[in-house]
């Protein structure tokens, strides 16, 4: 008989994420380990819990999820996770900190289902933040053309290096975007615009994404008013304006639930499964096809 399922939340914010927890259950964990606070010093012992309880074929009813608002700190737990592994002994891991690699994921799935990524010129607005990073790797992955967008030329220029590491081949472009003038430009010759700003800021007026003849798609992820790209709603799913495909915050929201869960069950399928953007990317990319 096989073991029940655990999961072994890690989380960075004193009180672990609820709504992690909620899908974790929904997604099939019958027990669900909470840690909150948690620092990389932690991780060690923790992960030594997990990977020592349960050998054998019983080692993949064990996982690990890493979560908290906080991207850097969960980054910084993943790799104490890994590090904590040796040889077999190692169960599987994902990190979902802010939900910053399965919103992600949505959104460049999204944009996928509005034509062929490979060669497609793509702006990300407001790229620099644990999301719009992501979304830029994602895209350059797939081999699309894109404008890494920013208030600041330098820390575009900075996210476009830091994905280049990952992603030798990419095609980036870092772009101030400060001005309504620098951001129209941006989107000038853009079929998909992916907009990824903090919350309540207006990062392109409506003129600006209407004068963008070439768009097809447009992914605001923004949920607080005012949104990203002006005139798109938070419940937009695929809804024409303008002759542009729109997608809200809430629009792209039922595909990260859907790739959050497919993902935690993934988890259980193996030992040693490491769940980062693409490789949750490919998991929503299965549940898509
Ligand atoms: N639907 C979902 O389930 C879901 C899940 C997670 C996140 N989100 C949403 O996705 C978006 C991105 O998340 P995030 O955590 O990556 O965002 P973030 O780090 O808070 O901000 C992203 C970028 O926004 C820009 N920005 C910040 N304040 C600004 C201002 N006043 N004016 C213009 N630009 C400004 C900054 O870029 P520069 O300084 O480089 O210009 C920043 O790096 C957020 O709106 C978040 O709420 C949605």
């Amino acid at each position: 008989m096989s073991k029940p399922k655990i999961l072994v939340q890690l989380d960075t914010d004193p009180q672990p994420s609820v709504f992690d927890s909620v899908v974790a259950v929904d997604a099939g964990v019958e027990h669900l380990l909470r840690h909150g606070g948690v620092t990389s010093e932690q991780v060690r012992d923790l992960t030594y819990g997990a990977m020592f309880t349960r050998g054998g074929d019983d080692l993949c009813g064990t996982a690990i999820f890493v979560g908290g608002s906080n991207v850097a700190a969960g980054e910084a737990l993943l790799e104490a996770v890994q590090q904590a592994f040796f040889g077999p002994m190692r169960v599987s891991v994902m990190l979902d900190s802010n939900g910053a690699n399965t919103t992600a994921a949505a959104a460049v799935l999204c944009a996928a289902k509005h034509g062929t990524l490979k060669g497609a010129e793509a702006t990300v607005l407001a790229a620099t933040g644990p999301v719009g990073s992501r979304v830029v790797r994602l895209l350059a992955l797939e081999g699309a053309r894109v404008k890494v967008g920013s208030r600041s030329q330098k820390r575009a220029a900075a996210v476009c290096e830091a994905v280049v590491k990952r992603v030798p081949e990419a095609q980036l472009t870092p772009c101030e975007t400060g001005s309504a003038a620098q951001t129209a430009s941006a989107l000038k010759q853009a079929q998909i615009v992916i907009a990824a700003g903090a919350p309540g800021v207006e990062l392109a007026s409506a003129e600006a994404r209407t004068g963008a003849k070439n768009l097809a798609v447009a992914i605001d992820l923004s949920a607080v008013p005012p949104v990203g790209l002006a005139g798109i709603e938070i419940t937009d799913r695929a809804v024409e304006r303008d002759g542009v495909a729109c997608y809200g915050a809430i629009g792209v929201g039922g595909t990260k639930m859907k790739i959050h869960k497919a993902a935690i069950r993934q988890l259980f399928t193996a030992h040693d499964l490491m769940l980062d953007a693409e490789e949750i990317y490919r998991i929503g990319g299965q549940l898509d096809a």
